[in-house]
């Protein structure tokens, strides 16, 4: 058995970019990946739980288990992206069908269950709505704190990048799916990153990335490949020619810190109705996340091309 370095949780809601985080976590000999929850988020709870299940196959990982989380959020409507990642959630592009069931434990219980089972020791990944993560600290609160790092893509801030959503002019997409949540979390006291846009839209998606990706020759790597590749064809029909690689970044920030730059900050999150609803705005005050505000885009591909490498 490897010396394991990073007792990890991912909560996503796959999702292409989500799909890629867990594929690189998968491929790391130093990551112990104690477990994948889903939730609703680009896709129907049902679509991402069955997207994640057909990934750890695809990994040859299928002794990795899966929890469901929720299905709604925990007050608006449920929104999804299926014009950035399908109604699948993984652009229509091939997967294994997934053998091992989904656990019946709630996500929200599997957090509960794993951070306290392991104070201060697992860092937790979270690259979609925040619904689990808020429920889990609703349900046991204080329970967030219990996390090592909560690695969170989610939020646009300036910090010298635009202002600019995309899911609205001003929210991100995580955000805006369940700004209640994610209000939860922000003020939970817990040791929270914070990756927004104004970090993400930083680490470019290009045809040439899905190519650099696609060299690595496994049949992981070539499914990252064909998801970069399905959602730049999906984004061009909006009239964008470059994307974001948003959620690989909560992976290379956990595993290569020193690709990135970061600075304190308090953020809070908007959630009355109107134009700003689930805009994140950086405000005076005690700290409450380390914003991330730089990154190695070439840094980080390797670390994903690296990892892919080791995957069937
Ligand atoms: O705004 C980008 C985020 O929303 C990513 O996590 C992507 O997967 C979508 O969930
Ligand atoms: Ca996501």
């Amino acid at each position: 058995m490897n010396a394991r370095s990073y007792p990890t949780l991912h909560d996503c809601d796959p999702g292409s970019d989500d799909a890629i985080t867990l594929l690189t976590l998968l491929g790391r000999l130093d990551v112990n990946l104690l477990g994948v929850s889903t939730t609703h988020g680009n896709a129907p709870l049902s679509a991402t739980t069955q997207n994640a299940r057909a990934l750890l196959k695809l990994a040859g990982r299928e002794d990795i288990p899966v929890y469901a989380g929720a299905l709604t959020p925990l007050v608006r409507e449920p929104v999804y992206a299926p014009q950035i990642h399908g109604v699948t959630g993984l652009g229509g592009v091939p997967l294994p069908s997934p053998s091992v069931p989904v656990k019946s434990e709630h996500a929200a219980l599997t957090l509960i269950r794993q951070l306290c089972a392991q104070p201060g020791e697992i860092t937790l990944l979270a690259t979609g709505p925040l619904t689990n993560l808020a429920l889990a600290e609703r349900l046991r609160p204080g329970v967030l704190k219990e996390a090592k790092q909560i690695i969170i893509m989610g939020g646009s801030l300036e910090n010298g990048a635009p202002r600019l959503g995309n899911t609205t002019p001003r929210a991100e997409f995580n955000a805006y799916a369940d700004p209640h949540a994610f209000d939860v979390v922000l003020k939970a006291g817990a040791n929270l990153a914070l990756i927004g846009l104004n970090l993400t839209r930083q680490v470019q998606v290009t045809r040439a990335r899905a190519q650099q990706l696609a060299a690595v020759g496994t049949a992981a790597a070539q499914t990252c490949s064909a998801l970069l590749d399905d959602y730049l064809d999906r984004i061009g029909k909006l009239g964008q020619t470059v994307g974001a690689l948003h959620d690989p970044c909560t992976a290379a920030l956990m595993l290569s810190p020193e690709l990135f730059d970061w600075e304190e900050a308090h953020v809070d999150i908007l959630t009355d109705s109107g134009e700003r609803f689930g805009e994140t705005v950086q405000v005076g005050g005690e700290p409450n996340v380390q914003l991330v505000t730089g990154a190695n885009e070439a840094g980080i591909y390797a670390l994903v091309a690296e990892a892919l490498r080791r995957l069937p």
